[in-house]
């Protein structure tokens, strides 16, 4: 999956992270959203995803995704009603897992996938979506737009 993965990429920020949306919600089963929130300003805003409309601005003391980005880990919550301050942007999901996006020592986002099964995700899932967030930020990180300003 991770070679089909890097011939979608073209070293362009925003067109990688619109296609990795794109392929993570067609390749990977039982989802139902997948997408980014981009670091600016202090805060995470909502980026290229795949899914219903979500939040548009999540601070980096909330959510998994908040908890995520401070820590600089990845988190996988098997049950969102269980996170403390989970945030729900489509109540279908039950399960989340989110992986940072550093480069260069910077954190540019995070990647937030969302699934309606219970336990969706495990070590198989954390080691595809850190190799793809690897794979991305290696392409395209230094076009990201935050690092021009
Ligand atoms: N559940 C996330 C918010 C983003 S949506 O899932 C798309 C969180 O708790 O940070």
């Amino acid at each position: 999956m991770i070679s089909s993965y890097k011939e979608l990429l073209t070293g362009h920020w925003i067109t990688d992270l619109a296609n990795t949306s794109a392929f993570i919600f067609q390749e990977v089963p039982d989802l139902n959203w997948a997408g980014f929130y981009l670091f600016e300003d202090g805060l995470l805003r909502l980026g290229p995803f795949q899914g219903k409309p979500a939040c548009t601005e999540i601070t980096l003391d909330r959510g998994v995704c908040g908890a995520a980005a401070s820590s600089r880990t990845t988190i996988i919550v098997p049950d969102v009603h269980e996170f403390p301050g989970h945030i729900a942007c489509d109540s279908a999901s039950r399960s989340e897992i989110v992986v940072p996006l550093i480069y260069d020592g910077k954190l540019l986002g995070v990647l937030d996938v969302d699934s309606p099964k219970l336990n969706r995700f495990g070590e198989k899932e954390k080691s595809l979506f850190e190799e793809i967030a690897k794979e991305l930020v290696l392409r395209s990180g230094r076009n990201c737009f935050m690092l021009m300003r």
